[in-house]
């Protein structure tokens, strides 16, 4: 019903049915490695961007790069894990955009490299703050929206890691276990309102937070950054990170109106890693 009457107004106004085209699509953790790629990739599929983050000098870059194209979109810093500060941005984009059609939970942290006994609390509180309590307040925050107009999409980003354990990163990997936790039960509740929940589960691929691991596995064992990959990469049956690109291209197939079905998964693209 809801793709149906979108697909009509753009027939109407001659524009391509591209997947996105019209549509807003929200993301988090826009000024980081897989935020700044997808930001670029759902603009040439034609969407509208709403586009946050912590990091308000990244924000600002992304704003000037984006701002030399002519792309309809706009950038506000926000503290994902303050429940004021979802309410106040879901306030602005809808006063901007009149409705949101894609959010992407994509904005984390890492961890230390460390035995779980060795992690204080205070570092397992702030993983599970930023990457599992921020999913629960964005979703909490953009669903009442997506009720009201009737349908959307939400994309969680989860990990490998949340998908198997990952020893040295217990607070990451609980943190992520936790956002496909979030992922179904929120894809059960709000099926019947024409709305898809879905996580996706990336390996390892070159952004900030992961070449911060790899260059702290570096300085471990005497290490360049290549070399660490190589030794993370080893049981990945691909042998081999993931590129940004390929990782973005997950996120803009699940979210396509036209994988209309999907809702409530956990996707892996992750070399084979989890399959293993
Ligand atoms: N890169 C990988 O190998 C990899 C693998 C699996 C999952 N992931 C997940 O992908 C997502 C994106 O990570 P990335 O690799 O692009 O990392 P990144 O560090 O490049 O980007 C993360 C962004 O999140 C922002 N952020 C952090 N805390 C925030 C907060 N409280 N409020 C708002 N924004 C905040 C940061 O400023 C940063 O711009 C994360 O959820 C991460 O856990 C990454």
């Amino acid at each position: 019903m809801y793709l149906f009457s979108r697909q009509k107004v753009w027939k109407h106004l001659g524009v391509a049915e591209a997947g996105f085209a019209g549509r807003v699509v929200l993301i988090t953790g826009a000024a980081g490695g897989f935020g700044r790629a997808a930001a670029r990739r759902f603009a040439k599929a034609g969407a509208r961007l709403v586009l946050s983050d912590l990091d308000k000098t990244g924000l600002d870059h992304l704003r000037a790069v984006l701002g030399q194209s002519n792309i309809d979109f706009f950038t506000e810093q926000v503290d994902i894990t303050k429940e004021n500060n979802w309410i106040a941005h879901i306030e602005h984009s809808v006063e901007r955009f009149g409705s949101i059609d894609v959010a992407i939970n994509n904005a984390g942290i890492g961890q230390a490299l460390q035995p779980l006994e060795a992690t204080s609390e205070d570092q397992f509180d702030r993983v599970m703050r930023v990457n599992a309590k921020s999913v629960f307040l964005g979703l909490k925050t953009v669903l009442p929206k997506m009720i009201a107009q009737g349908g959307g999409s939400i994309l969680n980003i989860a990990s490998a890691a949340g998908l198997v354990g990952a020893g040295q990163m217990a607070a990451y990997a609980a943190s992520k276990h936790a956002v496909i936790g979030l992922t179904r039960s929120a894809a059960d509740e709000v099926a019947r309102h024409g709305i898809r929940v879905n996580a996706l589960c990336p390996s390892f691929a070159p952004t900030p937070l992961f070449d911060a691991m790899a260059d702290e596995i570096g300085a471990r064992h005497g290490m360049t950054r290549a070399e660490a990959y190589g030794r993370v990469t080893e049981r990945v049956p691909m042998r081999r990170v993931a590129t940004v690109d390929e990782v973005v291209q997950a996120m803009l197939w699940i979210c396509d109106p036209a994988n209309s079905f999907m809702t409530g998964q956990a996707v892996a693209v992750d070399g084979g890693l989890t399959a293993v």
